[in-house]
């Protein structure tokens, strides 16, 4: 059988594109390093993301040196946490799951870029050597809201990185003459002690006490606040902790002059107050 010469040619390009096609696509499945979402990270109820010993809650956690946890949920069309902080000279763990559709978790600039897939959880580590902004973006299209699913993740200077959060309950309203008692609680996040000042100002009146946080716990400074000294009025009160700050107004009312007080004064509950997260100027 004879095979005319162009005939030739062309079975010999389309051979050798065909052969250049599947080594395309060994190489990008191979070569980079690039691989799907598999169960190394775990499986996960998409139903009970809330009660999931992980996914219960999400956010930064300090592991122990210079090593973090980050748990992200990502769901139509947001991240929650939608801005992360972790320090530089970091070495940061994400562990990413949908709670609906298939999304995606990248970290703009970084090598940070997973699919996030219902039912899965993503895992990936990361090193930041340096202080900086990044953005946190979905790569994967996921419905109309698809382009508005963006989140920030933020490196800031070791010196200014803490896990506090600093929660304060007080009375709304208290009789004049009794004594009552406003609580702060310091929550240290790292695994390192935190020596603190807890310090309460309340009218003219200030109090403070030094306390040593351990590691991963809690601290709560009770201050007795005399009431008789305050006399009647709002009382705008300020607690500081490791550079967190928490205020609010304690009323002092009369209780003799009040009448039976009929129009109720308000709940008379518990004020409670939390700020969380961000860099404390420590
Ligand atoms: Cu989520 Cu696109």
């Amino acid at each position: 059988m004879n095979i005319h010469t162009y005939e030739k040619i062309w079975l010999g390009a389309a051979m050798a594109l065909i052969v250049g096609f599947i080594a395309t696509i060994t190489y990008g499945a191979v070569g980079p390093g690039i691989a799907m979402v598999d169960d190394d990270g775990g499986s996960i109820d998409p139903g009970e993301i809330s009660d999931h010993e992980r996914f219960g809650d999400t956010g930064v956690e300090h592991v122990g040196g210079n090593e973090y946890e980050v748990t992200v949920v990502a769901q139509a069309w947001s991240y929650s946490p939608s801005e992360i902080e972790v320090p530089a000279g970091s070495e940061v763990t994400f562990y990413v799951t949908s709670r609906d559709v298939t999304h995606s978790f990248s970290v703009v600039g970084t090598n940070v870029n997973t699919m996030v897939v219902p039912g899965q959880i993503s895992e990936m580590t990361v090193e930041f050597d340096e202080p900086g902004e990044y953005g946190i973006l979905c790569n994967e299209y996921c419905g109309e809201g698809h382009h508005t699913m963006e989140g920030k993740l933020t490196v800031v200077p070791e010196d200014e990185f803490d896990l506090t959060e600093l929660s304060v309950e007080a009375p709304d309203e208290v009789e004049a003459g009794n004594e009552t008692t406003i609580n702060a609680t310091v929550q240290n996040g790292m695994q390192t002690d935190l020596e603190t000042t807890v310090a309460l100002e309340i009218g003219d009146q200030q109090y403070e006490e030094a306390v040593t946080v351990a590691g991963d716990s809690s601290e709560t400074v009770e201050f007795s606040v005399d009431t008789a000294e305050l006399g009647a009025g709002d009382h705008d009160w300020t607690v500081t902790a490791d550079g967190y700050e928490e205020s609010g107004t304690l009323s002092v009312v009369d209780a003799a002059g009040g009448g039976d007080g009929s129009d109720g004064g308000g709940d008379g509950g518990t004020g409670n107050s939390s700020a969380e997260g961000g860099a404390g100027d420590a």
